[in-house]
């Protein structure tokens, strides 16, 4: 699919779908799921693919197939709402609408700005399933998923900060509960609560374990639990990176 011509009017509704996925956001109290809706359209990136599909943020995981897969279970109500705002302004492309709607989420519970580049192509087809990290694995996974993206031990570590908000549904991944006393606030208490190891309603995946059992990993979360500031700057810089793999900005 062609790219969208990224010019004034392009621009303007942008500008115009971020706030309504604000307002949107803020009513449906559903940031946790917008995030996560933005890293699994990304996440699927592979930078040399073998079967010719790179993946990445290209809207394709509205795809029926691809929403339907057991790791994504739930983003569906993700992806609907989010035809509320394409209804409003359909020359956006769903790409660029997933990523942005990250960014909202990760800035109206307190987090960082994210620079946004809009520009991204859609595309109708699928990367083949097993792309995302798997929960249940280890560091050699998460290193293995996140260098096929290109990124780096940094990215892994900061990114997983995202798990600052929402919780897991026993029904959807088969694990249960919040990360942090206040699952609805950006902040680095993931990386406090992780050094404070087991806690009374609390989750923690075992590729959230991994984060300070590995030192390189550790080392990384030693300083985000302390600095809040630096969590805040690598984030916004590994979120874009994230949403924008594969992307040339027009
Ligand atoms: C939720 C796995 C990285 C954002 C979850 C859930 C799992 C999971 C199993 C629970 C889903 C459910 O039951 O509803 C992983 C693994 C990762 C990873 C294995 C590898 C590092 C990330 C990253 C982000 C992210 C990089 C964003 C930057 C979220 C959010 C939720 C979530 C916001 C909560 C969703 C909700 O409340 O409905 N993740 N994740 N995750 N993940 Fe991750």
């Amino acid at each position: 699919m062609a790219a969208p011509v990224v010019n004034k009017e392009y621009l303007n509704e942008i500008e115009k779908a971020r706030r309504d996925l604000r307002a949107l956001i803020y009513s449906k109290k559903c940031a946790p799921l917008m995030l996560r809706l933005a890293w699994h359209d990304a996440a699927t990136y592979d930078a040399k693919p073998k079967n010719g599909v790179a993946g990445g943020p290209n809207g394709s995981i509205r795809n029926e197939e691809e929403l339907n897969r057991s790791a994504n279970l739930g983003l569906n109500i993700a992806v609907n709402l989010c035809e509320e705002v394409k209804a409003k302004h359909p020359k956006i492309t769903y790409a660029d609408l997933y990523q942005l709607a990250g960014v909202v989420a990760v800035e109206i519970t307190g987090g960082p700005s994210i620079n946004f580049v809009p520009g991204r192509k859609d595309s109708t087809q699928s990367p083949p399933d097993g792309r995302v990290p798997d929960a249940k694995l280890g560091a050699s996974h998460l290193r293995e998923v996140f260098y096929r993206m290109g990124l780096s031990d940094k990215d892994i570590v900061v990114l997983s900060g995202g798990h600052t908000l929402g919780r897991a549904h026993q029904n959807r991944s088969d694990f249960d509960g919040p990360w942090t006393k206040e699952p609805e606030k950006f902040d680095n208490s993931y990386f406090v609560e992780l050094l404070k190891g087991e806690s009374e309603g609390l989750l923690k995946l075992p590729t959230d374990k991994v984060l300070v059992e590995d030192p390189v990993f550790r080392r990384y979360v030693e300083l985000y639990a302390k600095d809040n500031e630096a969590f805040f700057r690598d984030y916004a810089v590994s979120h874009k990176k994230l949403s924008e793999l594969g992307f040339t900005s027009p």
